[in-house]
């Protein structure tokens, strides 16, 4: 069997030296039960009835209760009740030690949730057997609750890096795909505006010629001239076509910049440029920096500095932009609220090349973060927003990218109600030879 023994962890008589906790008036009782246990190497201590044996083990937990049944005072079986009632103590071993030997006091300890009995008068060998065998249950299921919570957390931790990788190649697709369609007729569009203004100006330069050759319009022809406003048309046309040759340019621009933001190519690593990645994540954020009614506008200030393309996950790197600056705006929302809009919110942005890693600071002046919640913020699911606004997943999310995926470093400092600043690290090397090859 011994086989089998290599798997389990190491329990018992050479993990802790355990302490069993005897509870038992009678002093006879006690000097046996302890010489039995002192002599299999366990320590022990007394408590000689139940009210102090209830006190004793919330104070230094034990990791098994001897408990005789019939005591002055609180008998055994309410001692037992109680230390099952109370969260701090139920989950210590309890075993009777009994002279009752019928069959309703065994059931009745069982019901309590004793886990055994020893009859009295004891056997020292069987006392200790007993003994030993629940201590090592109980370190087994310790253990195993152990390995539970830890597998738990591994299994929520890859959950939610599944929901946020579906979320992500969701929305990239789709705004890949948006992209993508608005992109043909707006090609169209541009294509055309160069004949379309050359055909124009030749419409433009006849009348003209007409207005010159006869200078003396028929009288129907001046009506006509008259009611259209012939000069204004014409002065107009010019600056229309130049407006729709600049919105159609804006559109294009949007275009690349939403392809940019959601590179499909996540899973590869390329050389990017990080200024393309913040412009494009900014692009996409603009409706949310612009004023609204009394609310400011965000004023995000660029401290570029001059940074060489690195090799990284693209798409990956503007999520992580992506999530920053969401959070600062919406700091910088809830602080504007708090001060009845009398605020100038910014959100500044400055990048530069620091030993080999390009470091990206993006601050804002907008409620900043309480200490006590400063080492939470890269836990999954932590939020401080009420529920529908946030998921807790933004930095989350964000840790992984920079720390796992890049072996960057991403770090927060913050002054409550000063603003708050998250700064990016990333190695100039690729992440895959960041070890040296
Ligand atoms: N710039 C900031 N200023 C103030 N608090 C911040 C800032 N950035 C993050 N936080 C705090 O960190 C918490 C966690 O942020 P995280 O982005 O992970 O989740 P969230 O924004 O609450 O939800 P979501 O999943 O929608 O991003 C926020 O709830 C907020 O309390
Ligand atoms: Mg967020």
């Amino acid at each position: 069997m011994s086989s089998l023994s290599s798997p389990i962890p190491s329990v018992s008589s050479d993990s802790k030296a355990d302490v069993v906790l005897i509870v038992d008036d009678n002093p006879t009782n006690l000097s046996i039960l302890s010489t039995a246990l002192s002599s299999a190497g366990l320590r022990f201590r007394v408590a000689v009835d139940g009210e102090s044996a209830l006190a004793q083990a919330e104070r230094t937990l034990p990791d098994l209760i001897l408990l005789d049944v019939q005591m002055p005072g609180i008998d055994g079986f309410e001692t037992c009740r109680r230390l099952k009632a109370n969260p701090a103590t139920q989950a210590i071993p309890v075993i009777f030690t009994t002279a009752l030997a019928d069959s309703d006091s065994k059931v009745k300890g069982f019901a309590l949730g004793a886990v055994d009995y020893i009859p009295k008068p004891f056997e020292q060998q069987e006392v200790l057997a007993r003994v030993q065998v629940h201590l090592q249950l109980r370190h087994l299921t310790e253990s195993l609750e152990q390995q539970v919570r830890e597998r738990t957390a591994a299994l929520q931790q890859a959950q939610v890096q599944l929901v946020q990788q579906e979320k992500l190649s969701t929305l990239g697709e789709l705004i890949a795909g948006i992209a993508h369609e608005i992109n043909n007729p707006i090609n169209f569009i541009a294509s055309n505006i160069a004949p379309l203004q050359e055909s124009i100006a030749s419409l433009m330069e006849l009348v003209q010629l007409y207005q010159q050759e006869y200078p003396q319009p028929s009288p129907r022809l001046a009506q006509a001239i008259e009611e259209l406003d012939l000069e204004f048309v014409l002065a107009d046309t010019t600056k229309i076509l130049n407006s729709i040759t600049l919105g159609t340019e804006r559109i294009k621009n949007l275009t690349v910049s939403l392809r940019t933001f959601s590179r499909s190519d996540q899973s590869i690593q390329m050389l990017a440029d990080v200024h393309q990645g913040l412009e494009s994540t900014l692009l996409i954020l603009q409706h949310r920096l612009k004023g609204k009614g009394e609310r400011p506008a965000i004023n995000v200030i660029k401290h570029y500095g001059n940074l060489p393309e690195i090799y990284c996950y693209p798409g990956q790197l503007n999520q992580v932009f992506m999530n920053i600056l969401a959070n600062a705006i919406d700091a910088l929302e809830e602080s504007m609220v708090q001060h009845h809009n009398a605020v100038d919110p910014q959100i500044q942005i400055t990048t530069a090349l620091e030993a080999d890693w390009v470091v990206i600071r993006i601050a804002d002046n907008g409620i900043g973060i309480p200490e006590t919640v400063q080492p939470r913020l890269f836990e999954p699911l932590f939020t401080t927003k009420p529920i529908g606004k946030g998921t807790g997943l933004g930095l989350s999310i964000a840790w992984q990218i920079v720390v796992e995926k890049h072996q960057g470093q991403l770090e927060v400092t913050s002054q409550p109600d000063e603003g708050a600043e998250f700064i990016v690290k990333l190695p100039l090397a690729p992440p895959d030879t960041a070890s040296g090859i």
